[in-house]
């Protein structure tokens, strides 16, 4: 399995799962990382990897078309047959969803459908989390469809929410949990052991 990991920020989601690949005990290739920032550091965690890294955003093309053939042409470029998105702020055209079908993850630090959605990323959803009086919060991988922080779940992951809690605290505990949930995660999918059925994902033993 070719995996492009698309993001936009710091990319330590990216390093877990360059980290696993590297350890031996990951089957996929990450032959891709595809940034809708120019200046993510994810970019530079790619480089100093020898991954292929590009810059792709739609404020550079002076058409949706164009902006879509581009990113048509880069996975094809790299054989990408499965996208990874690790803290990607950006919808992902339908039509790229449509051509993967069932074969784009997105992690989201939290547990679906609770506190997802368009502006629900970063310290926003761990001080939603709190600011709710939630007792238990965590991490959800699931399959991507054309909404924010939509579509099949995959896996989820709960995280204990302390009374002593800031989003701060919170926000690197449940990062932790989402280092170790996402490189387990691609790996099912490289191994062929997730079977979805319209919502309902089942993962072979
Ligand atoms: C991660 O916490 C990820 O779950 C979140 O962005 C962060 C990216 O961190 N994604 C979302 O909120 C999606 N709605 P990273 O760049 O260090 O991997």
């Amino acid at each position: 399995m070719r995996i492009a990991v698309f993001v936009s920020g710091g990319g330590t989601n990216l390093q877990a799962i360059i980290d696993a690949a590297e350890s031996g005990k990951f089957s996929a290739e990450i032959a891709l990382v595809l940034s809708s920032k120019p200046d993510a550091y994810a970019l530079e965690r790619a480089k100093e990897h020898n991954i292929p890294a590009v810059y792709l955003s739609s404020k550079e093309f002076s058409s949706r078309d164009d902006f879509l053939n581009a990113m048509f042409d880069v996975l094809e470029a790299h054989a990408i047959d499965f996208i990874a998105l690790a803290g990607y702020m950006k919808k992902v055209p339908p039509e790229i969803v449509q051509r993967f079908k069932n074969r784009i993850t997105n992690i989201h630090p939290a547990l679906l459908p609770a506190f997802g959605g368009k502006g629900m990323y970063g310290m926003r959803v761990h001080r939603a989390v709190i600011e709710y009086g939630c007792k238990v919060t965590g991490v959800t991988v699931h399959l991507v469809d054309d909404q924010y922080d939509h579509g099949a779940i995959v896996a989820q992951q709960c995280v204990p929410v302390s009374d002593h809690d800031t989003p701060e605290t919170l926000a690197e505990r449940v990062l932790a949990i989402e280092h170790l949930l996402y490189p387990k995660v691609l790996e099912w999918f490289a191994q062929e052991k997730v079977i979805v059925s319209g919502n309902s994902v089942m993962i072979l033993s």
